[in-house]
């Protein structure tokens, strides 16, 4: 396995956002300035030079704290965002479950949802209907299933989110922070299935702010702290470091 390249490589990546310095009473406003190009920004630099690769088949782990950068590699890997600079690959087929209810509309009921995102996914509706019972068995929402999205809890939306994100095996799953909000049970049962996943070849990113589970399930990781790599490699010396680290340490 080692000798395929890399499913993710980021060389000297770094990504700038820019942010408005005034505020505009509307948005109408804030368009007119703009179109005639009155709005001042800074830049914001949310990246800053990362380096990394992530091998196929491997289940990689990302620590950091809040605003550190974590969402936004994810995001350049999902193709959601491009970068200012530096150079991207990424091979194979990512299924992204980047926020909480991306993808979802709160109005559709859980069915629909699932047909709306297998359809964002790639499926067609024949491979997806094929797929729906497993999809219900695996989120176990009940009749919720047949309610819209709206009435659910956060941890009912992290279930269906995960268990149409995993019906197929992508070649990279992203998985940003989604367990947490995941009872026990379920957290297990996902554990589970990403193990399968790596054994079958995918390639996991997940991003966690709990660092006894990027442990258990990951074997490489990386620490990012403003926007740059402060560690990378085995996951247990960056656990470490990052827990000595944020022993004190407080969001920036
Ligand atoms: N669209 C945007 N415009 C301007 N700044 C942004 C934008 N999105 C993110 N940022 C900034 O970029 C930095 C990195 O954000 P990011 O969401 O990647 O952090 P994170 O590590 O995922 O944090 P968290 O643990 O809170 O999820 C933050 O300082 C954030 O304020
Ligand atoms: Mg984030």
């Amino acid at each position: 396995m080692s000798s395929s390249p890399p499913a993710v490589s980021l060389e000297d990546i770094s990504v700038r956002y820019r942010v408005p310095t005034e505020r505009f009473g509307t948005f109408k406003e804030y368009m007119i300035r703009r179109l005639r190009g009155q709005v001042n920004h800074h830049e914001f630099l949310a990246l800053h030079g990362v380096t990394l690769s992530i091998a196929r088949g491997e289940v990689f782990g990302i620590v950091g704290r809040n605003g550190a950068g974590k969402s936004t590699l994810l995001k350049l890997v999902a193709r959601v965002l491009k970068p200012s600079s530096g150079h991207l690959i990424v091979r194979g087929y990512v299924a992204p479950l980047l926020e909480l209810g991306a993808g979802f509309h709160p109005e559709l009921t859980g069915r629909e949802n699932v047909f709306l995102n297998g359809t964002l996914l790639g499926h067609s509706q024949r491979e997806i209907a094929g797929r729906f019972e497993e999809v219900a068995v695996f989120a176990d929402i009940g009749d919720f299933i047949e309610a819209p999205l709206r009435t659910y809890s956060t941890g009912m939306v992290a279930r269906l989110g995960f268990a149409v994100a995993t019906a197929w095996v992508p070649d990279i799953l992203i998985l940003d922070e989604v367990l947490a909000v995941g009872d026990e049970p379920f957290q297990r049962k996902c554990f589970e299935r990403l193990r399968l996943f790596r054994d079958s070849g995918a390639t996991v990113l997940f991003v966690s702010h709990n660092t006894a589970q990027v442990r258990n399930m990951c074997s490489q990781a990386a620490w990012l702290e403003h926007g740059e790599v402060r560690a990378w490699g085995s996951t247990d010396e960056v656990a470490t470091a990052y827990e000595v680290f944020t022993g004190g340490g407080a969001a920036r």
